[in-house]
């Protein structure tokens, strides 16, 4: 059974026939060939397909396509502006925060929730205060990252990148942090 819906991807709409079955993370790379967002597990477990499903990071793997008629996605191939890197993107770059690349649309998809998470002071498991805005020290950033998988391990320099992206976005909890 098929339905159609309409999604608007990294700006451009699409009116699209899915399969009911089918999730946002088939549409994107089987119908509309946008292949950044990667099929790790297929079962929520492992962040590849992390996409910015209205404006929150969600598992594009578990989401229904069917039943996001009307969203608003960003993918991996979104977070430019243009030709230029968002300061997410510079960050993995200059710490060398990734090896074979599988998990990194993933993991950039989600560094870009988490500065923005952070910047409205969302509070994470490990946040101590919670009366004051979250500081993105380390601890702070593995918890909010725990849900995407590295199977190359290059933990330590997307720590380090997610780090310094939020220093770079005038996150001033950051900056604190990294002082
Ligand atoms: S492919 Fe979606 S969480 Fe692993
Ligand atoms: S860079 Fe290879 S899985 Fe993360």
């Amino acid at each position: 059974m098929h339905a159609a819906i309409t999604l608007t991807v990294n700006g451009n709409e699409h009116r699209i026939s899915v399969d009911t079955r089918a999730s946002v993370l088939d549409v994107l790379r089987e119908d509309l060939g946008l292949t950044g967002s990667k099929k790790g597990c297929d079962h929520g477990q492992c962040g590849a397909c992390t996409v910015l499903l209205d404006g929150r990071r969600a598992n594009a793997c578990l989401a229904l396509a069917v039943a996001h008629d009307g969203a608003e996605i960003v993918t991996v191939e979104g977070l430019a502006d243009g030709g230029r890197l968002s300061p997410v993107q510079e960050a993995f770059i200059e710490r060398d925060a990734f090896q074979c690349g599988y998990c990194t649309p993933g993991q950039l998809c989600s560094a870009t929730a988490v500065l923005d998470e952070a910047g409205r002071g969302w509070p994470s498991a490990v946040t101590a205060d919670l009366a004051s805005d979250p500081v993105l020290d380390d601890a702070e950033i593995r918890e909010r990252m725990s849900g995407n998988l590295c199977r190359c391990g290059a933990y330590m320099g997307i720590v380090a990148a997610v780090r310094d992206a939020a220093a770079r976005s005038g996150d001033t909890a950051a900056r604190r942090a990294d002082a």
